[in-house]
């Protein structure tokens, strides 16, 4: 037996003696897909850390996400294999300055990306991600003005699709505004029939460079559904694991960073690993902890989310 496997067979076995159920996104690395028990976007992982009868929520993506199991599991141990797996978009947007900023604007219905801290959600009337923003913010009042916080290039994208005036944070994430656009075209000119499936994070000129656009479970689905046999996606390249098996046959491409860096794999994803994630099985730590005062107020945007998303 190698050392990995080895490894695995420790995570099955703590896995069963703990009750605990493994959630991973997209980006995070193939082998721990591999292991996971459920692999989904933003909003999936919410709606499985809702529902679960485990004990133990292991999360293996960033810190907004695992904050939001626990937010919406407050009875369960949620851990995270890597404390400072973090997210730039949270980073971007402190609850002090958007405090204030709110306070510029006390007639906007606030809606805020499911990428913020439990500190922004108990601030916001609504949470949004990538694959339900537009029909959410669509079934606000049409009287209404509207703060979009905290990414900048979703908020764009969601007010071209809705038709509704948004009000913008401008934050950003650091993977997907890296994709150089000169790779993108050089890409496109050598695959002429390939298709463009980018996520809403990216860049408004690369958007529009794209022929589909949308959260990782879409652009996933898409590589199924669509005729296309190459695609060329401009999305973190962990969600390619997925792809590959899932659209078995397809030609899949990824985007460099400008300059041919390969900073289009998100930092704070890498961060997990699987000795990791068996070390928080194994110690329940690092473990997320949050006031009750704070989750009860960050609980009704996200609820507010569930009930809205169709
Ligand atoms: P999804 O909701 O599409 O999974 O996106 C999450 C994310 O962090 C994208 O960078
Ligand atoms: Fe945050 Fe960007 Fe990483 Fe997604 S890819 S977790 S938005 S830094």
């Amino acid at each position: 037996m190698s050392a990995d496997d080895a490894l695995v067979a420790a995570i099955e076995r703590l896995k069963r003696d703990r009750n605990a159920i493994v959630l991973a996104h997209y980006y995070q690395e193939p082998e721990i897909q591999d292991i996971a028990d459920f692999i989904g976007d933003s909003l999936e992982l919410s709606r499985k850390a809702a529902s679960t009868d485990a004990d133990v929520i292991v999360f293996c993506g960033v810190h907004f996400m695992a904050e939001t199991a626990k937010i919406l599991s407050p009875e369960k141990t949620v851990v995270l294999p890597d404390l400072d797996a973090g997210c730039s978009l949270a980073d971007d947007c402190p609850a002090d300055a958007f405090a204030d900023f709110r306070a510029k604007h006390p007639d906007h219905v606030v809606v805020s990306y499911i990428n913020c801290t439990a500190a922004v959600k108990a601030q916001s009337d609504l949470i949004c991600t990538s694959s339900n923003a537009v029909d959410l913010v669509q079934q606000l009042p049409a009287d209404r003005p509207v703060l979009f916080a905290p990414d900048q290039n979703l908020g764009r994208w969601v007010q071209r699709q809705s038709g509704r005036e948004l009000t913008l944070w401008p934050g950003r994430c650091i993977v997907h505004e890296t994709f150089s656009e000169e790779a993108l075209l050089e890409l496109k000119l050598e695959h002429p029939d390939a298709e463009v499936i980018a996520h809403p994070e990216c860049q408004e000129h690369l958007l529009d460079l794209a022929d589909f656009i949308g959260s990782t479970s879409k652009l996933l689905n898409r590589t199924q559904s669509s005729a296309a046999e190459t695609f060329i996606v401009l999305t973190e390249p962990g969600i390619l694991h997925q792809m590959k098996q899932r659209a078995p046959g397809k030609t899949l491409l990824d985007v460099p960073g400008v300059d041919g860096c390969s900073c289009n794999a998100c930092p704070y994803m890498r961060l997990n690993t699987l000795q990791k994630l068996h070390d928080c099985l194994e110690s329940l730590e690092p473990a997320i902890e949050l006031e009750e005062e704070l989750r009860l107020r960050a609980l009704q945007p996200i609820q507010r989310m569930l009930e809205m998303s169709r």
